[in-house]
């Protein structure tokens, strides 16, 4: 019987917080995967799991998936959830926002600029937080793609994950959830806009440890050839924006269009976080295609997210 089924305790996530990706170890991925698989299957067996808690969401950007699937997981585990929006210091500082939050609320959930933000809330709250994205990180999207990934071809282990576009949040996210569980990663970047050298670091460790392969370059087509599935964010995250023509320039040539999708296997599967911008970083007809599984990885958001809440909270 898979890890969280009814009959089978749900394992407690040992670390404090999940302020990034590592705050997980392997083993607690996998039993989320399981766990996440198990809730998408029965709901209503979970109903009742966060009955009296209150989670708390700071947002100091806009979302629809993350707040929506944040909103529901936590309505549809039996919880509550208040939203704030607007920047966390704006009327006081991060750490009384962490105390105060801490009095009336069992998690906090943040959407944040900057990961000291994350790292503040996380030092100052006697509740756990989770990083709903900041600059360095999207660890939520990655535990939904990686479910994504293993509904649709059964194993992580050897498969071949490209990402093509900004070294973002997305991009360090996926490179230490896929590498860690032995997928091999391939990341194409125009050269200003490499992904974190820190964090690639990391994640080179990570594939050595898992036999996974990590290989970071500037060639989409390099990236992409043979793999079962082709990744890509837009080219000017939140917070950005204001340098978009600089990035339209330096992003030619990384459109996920047809020619470079042909490239990786048969089989492989497009994805993108949402929200996407069409004909920039991804043409319409890669993203409406069939083997497109963008809305898969958005509905897996709600479900690896209860789970990861049925972990840091039962
Ligand atoms: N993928 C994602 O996080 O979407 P939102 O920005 O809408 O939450
Ligand atoms: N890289 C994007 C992801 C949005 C879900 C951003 O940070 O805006």
């Amino acid at each position: 019987m898979p890890a969280g089924a009814s009959s089978e305790p749900i394992l407690k996530i040992a670390a404090p917080d999940f302020a990034s990706d590592l705050d997980l170890s392997g083993d607690e991925v996998v039993h989320l995967l399981d766990l996440a698989g198990q809730v998408k299957s029965a709901p209503a067996r979970y109903g009742e799991a966060l009955r009296g808690r209150s989670i708390g969401l700071l947002f100091e950007k806009p979302s629809l998936r993350t707040r929506v699937t944040f909103e529901l997981a936590i309505k549809q585990l039996g919880g509550d959830s208040v939203f704030t929006s607007g920047m966390i210091d704006a009327r006081e500082p991060r750490k009384d926002v962490a105390r105060n939050l801490s009095r009336w609320t069992q998690a906090i959930v943040a959407r944040v600029f900057s990961q000291k933000t994350i790292e503040e809330l996380a030092a100052w709250s006697s509740v756990p937080v989770v990083n709903a994205l900041s600059d360095l990180y999207h660890p939520c999207q990655a535990l939904a793609d990686m479910q994504t990934l293993r509904e649709r071809f059964g194993a992580l282990r050897g498969l071949n994950l490209a990402y093509v576009g900004d070294g973002n949040n997305v991009a360090h996210s996926l490179m230490l959830s896929a590498t860690r569980l032995g997928v091999n990663v391939a990341i194409a970047t125009p050269p200003e806009y490499p992904p974190n050298k820190d964090i690639v670091a990391e994640a080179e460790g990570l594939a050595a440890a898992s036999g996974a392969s990590l290989k970071i370059t500037t060639d989409p087509r390099e990236a992409v050839a043979g793999a079962n599935a082709v990744y890509t964010d837009v080219w000017a995250s939140m917070g950005t924006e204001h340098e978009i023509e600089k990035r339209h320039r330096a992003f030619r040539g990384y459109q996920v269009d047809e020619a470079l999708f042909s490239l990786a296997a048969p089989e492989a599967v497009f994805m993108h976080c949402l929200p996407a911008h069409r004909d920039e970083e991804v043409t319409d007809a890669v993203i409406e295609s069939p083997r497109s599984v963008v809305f898969e990885q958005a509905e897996n958001r709600l479900h690896a997210q209860k789970a990861l809440l049925l972990m840091l909270l039962e």
